[in-house]
């Protein structure tokens, strides 16, 4: 059996995916599980500085597959420095972000191609991919909408607009071909509405894999 549970959370900026990820995790604490909460890029020393490299906004030069080769190497590290060894100990993992984000950014937003982006990742995954993902489903319009407090078409570019779109198709997709993983939510439902929600499908998995207990 597999040990541990690894959840990630996916989605637009804005989304709400990490108010969500706090209560989540506070109600599996008092569930008696013990959560490992992380992001990405980051989680560790090593790749919260290939995260600053990244997100740099001086390094506009970066080719995109020194951005897409960057996010792997940041998320290898992740993965053997702390997410491999919590689900080792059988912890719950909570991941803001995962492999998701770079076949949806790089691969299909920098159009690397999803199954190339995904073929330089393999590598450091060390054989395990979510048990379950939660894709906060907020249309790009939506999103800056609610960033912004503006309509979109005030404020961004064409350019930048169609990026997001095609980020949000991507995920789109990715929901549609991995139906047994990725768990869609309605991002524009209540907060409370969507904490049930992602509690149930938790509790539901851990029942239906684990037997009620991790
Ligand atoms: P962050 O400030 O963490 O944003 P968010 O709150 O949206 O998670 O920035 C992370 C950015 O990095 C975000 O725009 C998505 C991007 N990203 C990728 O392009 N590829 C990846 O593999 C990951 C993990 C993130």
């Amino acid at each position: 059996m597999k040990k541990g549970l690894f959840i990630t959370l996916e989605g637009m900026d804005g989304s709400g995916k990490t108010t969500q990820m706090q209560q989540l995790k506070h109600y599996l604490e008092h569930q008696g599980y013990t959560v490992c909460q992380t992001r990405e890029p980051g989680g560790t020393p090593i790749s919260e500085k290939i995260r600053s490299l990244i997100l740099d906004p001086e390094h506009q030069e970066m080719h995109p597959w020194t951005e897409a080769l960057l996010y792997a190497a940041a998320r290898a590290q992740h993965v053997a420095e702390v997410i491999q060894p919590a689900l080792q100990r059988e912890e719950v993992v909570l991941c803001d972000r995962f492999l998701d984000s770079s076949l949806a950014y790089q691969g299909v937003g920098r159009d690397l191609g999803m199954e190339e982006v995904y073929k330089i990742n393999e590598p450091g995954l060390m054989d395990r991919l979510p048990d379950i993902t939660f894709w906060f489903n907020l249309t790009p319009e939506e999103s800056f909408r609610r960033k912004s407090g503006r309509d979109p078409k005030d404020r961004l570019e064409q350019q930048n607009r169609q990026f997001y779109e095609k980020i949000y198709q991507s995920y789109r997709q990715l929901a549609e071909e991995n139906p047994q993983r990725i768990i869609t939510i309605d991002a524009t439902k209540s907060i409370p509405w969507i904490q049930k929600m992602m509690r149930c499908t938790v509790d539901h998995y851990i029942k239906a894999s684990y037997k009620g207990r991790l």
